[in-house]
């Protein structure tokens, strides 16, 4: 007899978001309920469990049944000892110095290092403690934003590539290592098709990256910012999003290839300390989304 998925999925939204409950994910995971978790994962493009007590052994385990992990480069001094596939997000300060990344400021939509030829395909967010107030993390869909686009604009972006600048994180930070520029187009980084397929569910989707420094290849600066902020304008309705409100003990898991996320900034004198892993991207997968 086939065994049963023990989970229950509640849909969050119409356009994204699905509430996994019924796992506690400390616990080993079967065979059925990643096949089921993935399933969700697919249908619904970010999953939530509530009420988690995870280590970061426990976080790393859980992770590794969707995919292998990889680090973010110039970010290794922020994984807790012996769990480099852990990145610490906080605000928090040690002896002088801040924990993690991305501080309270706001981080503004992106998808996860989109700025690589393999980005992650998938990226996890564990909350271990929030502020009472602020740092919301909101996520679109862009297979929503896509299916919505006015039929004019999605002729002028099919077929064209995007550049994705890789000298600036999602706070608007230059990254250590890099220079500052004037003119996008010699941004460095990674081009994408601007309408990518998602490998695995055959949808095409939106990837769009960051605002910050995108640049359509091939057109003027001029031109590409237009385009840009003509789709951006488009996406960014509240209809195409769902928006999260951290409990302490909350686990987030979501498909890069299909949504982006932005996180509101926070009081200062408040502690969110996050942990999260990301999935790595492959070659193979990759060539599978160009539209
Ligand atoms: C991220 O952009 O990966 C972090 C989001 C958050 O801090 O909520």
């Amino acid at each position: 007899m086939t065994a049963q998925a023990t989970i229950e999925v509640k849909e969050l939204t119409s356009a994204l978001g699905a509430e996994i409950r019924g796992l506690d994910l400390s616990a080993p995971l079967s065979d059925t309920d990643t096949t089921a978790i993935r399933q969700a994962w697919l249908d619904h493009q970010v999953l939530v469990f509530r009420d988690q007590h995870l280590t970061d052994a426990q976080l790393t385990d859980f992770s590794r049944h969707f995919g292998d992990l990889d680090s973010v480069p110039g970010w290794e001094p922020f994984s807790p000892a012996g769990h480099p596939n852990v990145l610490i997000i906080s605000n928090v300060q040690k002896d002088g110095a801040t924990i993690g990344v991305l501080g309270d400021g706001e981080a503004s939509w992106h998808t996860d290092m989109s700025y690589l030829d393999q980005p992650p395909p998938g990226s996890l967010l564990y909350s271990l403690e929030v502020p009472e107030t602020g740092g919301d993390t909101c996520f679109m869909s862009m297979y929503a934003a896509l299916d919505a686009l006015p039929p004019d604009l999605r002729r002028a972006i099919e077929g064209r590539l995007l550049n994705h600048d890789s000298s600036h994180d999602s706070a608007g930070n230059l990254r250590s290592n890099h220079t500052a520029f004037e003119d996008v187009s010699t941004a460095p980084g990674a081009r994408h098709p601007i309408i990518r397929i998602h490998p695995e569910t055959g949808r095409p989707a939106l990837f769009l990256g960051r605002r910050l420094h995108a640049w359509v290849v091939g057109e003027t600066v001029e031109a590409s910012d237009t385009l840009l902020d003509q789709v951006w304008e488009h996406c960014t309705r509240e209809e195409f999003t769902y928006r999260h409100r951290w409990q302490a003990g909350d686990l987030l898991m979501w498909d890069n290839r299909c949504t982006m996320h932005r996180r509101d900034p926070f009081d200062a004198q408040a502690r969110r300390i996050m942990h999260r892993t990301q999935l790595k991207g492959d070659a193979a997968v990759e060539a599978a989304t160009l539209a």
